[in-house]
C-alpha cells in the first residue's frame, strides 16, 4: 500500500526535540519548504521553456534560533547520511564565498547563506529534518535550499520578492553543490499553491496556477528506490547538448525553434543533436497542451501526453532507464489510469501516474506485481510553498 505521507508537525516534532536535546532551550523559528512532482514538461526549464510541476505535502523544515556571533550550526536529523550529521563554519566579514566541502549535506546551506539577498547573514544554529527521500527525484535539494532561505527571511528579512528569491535558490545549487539545474524546482517549492499545479514560463518566469483538486483523480508517485550513478554527469551533458542546437538554429534557446527549423536544418545536425532538440521543441508543446487539457478536465488526453513524454525521455533524450520503464508499463496496464512517466532528471527515483482514484489498488498491486525492484508508492495532492510555522 502507500506510504501515508507524514503529518508536517510529526518532523517539526522530531527537529524541535533534536535542537532542544543538543542545544538547550526553545528555538525561534520554525519552517518548511515542500519537495516537487513534475507532472509534464522535463528537461524544457533550461531550454526557457514551461514546466508542469506542483508541490508536494512532503517538506523540508528546518527549525533554530539567531545566535550572537559569526558562527553557523546545522545538524541534520536525516538518519541515512554516511556523513557528519553536524557542521559548524564561521561566516566571512568580507563576503568572501564560503567554500563548498563536507558534510556535502551542509554546502546546500553553505550556498544559500551565500546567494541569500539581505547580507549580512546573523550567526544562527539550527536542526533540518525532512519527508521528502533524499536523492528520490523529489526535489530534495531544492526543498533544504528554500527552507533555509525562508529560514533566514525570518531572523534578517530581504524585500520578500519570491521569484529572486527562487533564483537565489538555484544560484545556490549551482555554486555549491556543482549541478546546473534549471528553475523549476526552487521556483515551485517557492511558489507552490494547494490544489493547483504550476504552468510556469522558465523564460519570463511568470506562473500560472492550474486547479488540480477533483476528488475523483489520484496522483500516484512511485519511488523505482534506484539511482544510477549516471545522473551526476548526464545532466550537464544534456544541458550543453541543447545549447549546441540552439545556437545550430541560429536561435538564443530552443524554446524559439519549431519543429520546422528543426527538421530544415536535419542535415546539419549530428543524429543525437538532432534527437535531444526534438524532445525539447516538442515537450514544451506538450506542457502547453498538458495545461489546457488539465483546465478542461480532459484526463484521457493529459494522460496521452504524459505518455508521449515518457516515451520521448526513454527514446530521444534517453533520460529513462529499464526501472523507470517498467514501472510506467505496468501502471499503463490498469484501467482506470490515464497516463504514467518518468519525473524529474532521470535514471532513476520515480515516477508520476494520474489515474482515477477507485483504480488505486489495483494499480499498486499491479506495479507490485511487475516491478523487479522494490517500490515506495506515495498518494499526494498540490500542496502549499515554503511557508513560516506556528510554534506551540
Ligand atoms: C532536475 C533539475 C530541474 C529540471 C529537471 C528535468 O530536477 O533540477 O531543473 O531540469 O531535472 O526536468
Amino acid at each position: 500500500m502507500a506510504s501515508p505521507v507524514p503529518e508536517v508537525s510529526s518532523v517539526v516534532a522530531e527537529a524541535r526535540q533534536l535542537y532542544e536535546q543538543t542545544f538547550g532551550g526553545r528555538p525561534q523559528v520554525v519552517v518548511c519548504a515542500p519537495g516537487r512532482v513534475n507532472l509534464i514538461g522535463e528537461h524544457t526549464d533550461y531550454n526557457d521553456g514551461f514546466v508542469l510541476p506542483m508541490a508536494l505535502p512532503l517538506v523540508t523544515v528546518v527549525v533554530g534560533s539567531q545566535t550572537p556571533g559569526q558562527d553557523v550550526t546545522v545538524i541534520t536529523a536525516a538518519k541515512d547520511v554516511d556523513e557528519s550529521r553536524s557542521v559548524t563554519f564561521h561566516l566571512p566579514d568580507d563576503g568572501a564565498p564560503l567554500s563548498p566541502g563536507q558534510p556535502s549535506w551542509a554546502n546546500y546551506v553553505k550556498g544559500v547563506v551565500h546567494h541569500y539577498r539581505a547580507q549580512p547573514v546573523p550567526g544562527f544554529r539550527a536542526v533540518i529534518a525532512s519527508t521528502v527521500p533524499l536523492g528520490g527525484g523529489l526535489s530534495s535539494s531544492a526543498s533544504l535550499e528554500v527552507a533555509v532561505y525562508t529560514f533566514l527571511q525570518q531572523l534578517h528579512p530581504d524585500d520578500g520578492d519570491k521569484v529572486a528569491k527562487a533564483v537565489a535558490c538555484q544560484q545556490a545549487e549551482h555554486t555549491h553543490a556543482g549541478v546546473p539545474c534549471g528553475i523549476m524546482d526552487q521556483f515551485v517549492s517557492v511558489l507552490g499553491r494547494e490544489a493547483h499545479a504550476l504552468l510556469i514560463d522558465c523564460r519570463s518566469l511568470e506562473a500560472t496556477p492550474v486547479p488540480l483538486s477533483d476528488p475523483a483523480l489520484v496522483i500516484l508517485i512511485t519511488n523505482s528506490n534506484v539511482k544510477h550513478s549516471l545522473t551526476g554527469s548526464e545532466y550537464p551533458t544534456r544541458r550543453r547538448q541543447c545549447e549546441e542546437a540552439a545556437s545550430a538554429l541560429g536561435k538564443a534557446s530552443l524554446r524559439d525553434a519549431t519543429m520546422k527549423d528543426l527538421e530544415d536544418a536535419r542535415n546539419r545536425l549530428d543524429n543525437v543533436t538532432y534527437c535531444r532538440a526534438r524532445h525539447v521543441i516538442e515537450e514544451i508543446e506538450r506542457t502547453v497542451q498538458a495545461a489546457k487539457a488539465l483546465k478542461r478536465g480532459s484526463y484521457e488526453e493529459f494522460g496521452k501526453l504524459m505518455v508521449e513524454s515518457h516515451h520521448s525521455l526513454r527514446d530521444l533524450y534517453e533520460v529513462s532507464c529499464k526501472e523507470l520503464d517498467e514501472l510506467v508499463s505496468a501502471a499503463m496496464e490498469v484501467e482506470g489510469v490515464f497516463g504514467s512517466r518518468m519525473t524529474g532528471g532521470g535514471f532513476g527515483g520515480c515516477t508520476v501516474t494520474l489515474l482515477q482514484a477507485h483504480a488505486i489498488d489495483k494499480t499498486i498491486l499491479r506495479i507490485q506485481e511487475r516491478y523487479s525492484g522494490t517500490p515506495t508508492f506515495y498518494v499526494t495532492t498540490p500542496s502549499e510553498g515554503a511557508r513560516v510555522l506556528n510554534l506551540s
